[in-house]
């Protein structure tokens, strides 16, 4: 695996491929990489002649009073973990290298409505900082397809959404979310859990398994399985900031004859913000 820090060194290294007739997919990330990265990284091998990741903290799509200065971050072991996964080139360029007049300063993407509810709400410009640092990463590497998780939901409508309305002629896939044997979704965040609020943690998922239960035994009050979904996260500890019943295909409320729902929750629990969600397809 080579590791590069420069976008002409990518540029280069990919377009041979290209004029080769291979095929490219390419997974970003912001490091400190666990089991759900390689689980995007297995994917990404399924899809793709080459692959290639990025590891860029970005700070664009933190907010002033986040968590951007402590990220945790391990590039020797995510290079480890990359290389063993058989990753081909691995793109860790440095802020300027991404951002060279700051970035403050910098020209942004915006996904209106989408980047507004849930996550949004609580914390404004994380997904334009999200839409155009992907958007610069996808001009770089010039990927033929992009791997997600799912467990960013709103995070992939959202580049979902910016994909299609600017054309760009990626396939963007989604992974789906890795667990730990109790159910907590893996995410770098779960190790600011204190021991006692990991024992905590998994009920997160078990909230969004009852309310599909709720769901999918025809309950249609999307207002009564949200309150009770903060309700219990709230007993039990968290600070939920949202815990909503919505449409799959592009987060508006749900309807009645929704055929594609998704629970989505926000919850604080210490100093870590955990979010999951649990679909239902019809
Ligand atoms: O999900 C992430 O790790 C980040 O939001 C992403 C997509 C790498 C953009 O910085």
């Amino acid at each position: 695996m080579e590791t590069v820090a420069a976008i002409a060194a990518v540029r280069a290294r990919v377009s041979e491929w290209h004029h080769s007739g291979q095929r490219v997919a390419f997974v970003p990330t912001m490091g400190n990489l666990h089991a759900g990265h390689v689980s995007l990284i297995e994917m990404a091998r399924r899809y793709g002649d080459r692959f290639v990741a990025s590891l860029f903290v970005n700070p664009m799509q933190f907010g002033p009073n986040e968590d951007f200065a402590h990220y945790p971050r391990t590039p020797r072991e995510d290079e480890r973990m990359l290389r063993d996964a058989g990753c081909d080139l691995m793109f860790m360029p440095e802020v300027a290298e991404m951002y060279p007049n700051g970035a403050e300063r910098a020209t942004r993407i915006e996904v209106p409505g989408l980047s507004e509810v849930l996550c949004g709400a609580y914390r404004p410009g994380h997904f334009q900082g999200v839409a155009t640092v992907v958007a610069k990463l996808f001009a770089i590497v010039l990927p033929d397809v992009a791997i997600f998780g799912e467990k960013d939901y709103q995070q992939l409508t959202v580049i979902r959404r910016m994909v299609l309305e600017l054309c760009l002629p990626v396939e963007i896939i989604g992974a789906p979310t890795v667990r730990e044997p109790d159910g907590l979704a893996m995410s770098s965040r779960n190790r600011y859990l204190s021991a006692e609020e990991r024992r905590v943690a998994p009920r997160i998922h078990q909230e969004l398994t009852r309310a599909v239960g709720a769901l999918s035994a025809g309950s249609r009050d999307f207002a009564a399985i949200g309150q009770e979904g903060r309700n219990a996260l709230a007993q039990a500890g968290f600070q939920p900031d949202y815990f909503e019943v919505r449409e799959g295909s592009n987060l508006d409320p749900a309807q009645p004859d929704t055929r594609h729902f998704v629970v989505l929750t926000a919850a604080r629990l210490g100093k870590a913000r955990l979010i999951d969600n649990l679909q239902l397809r019809l």
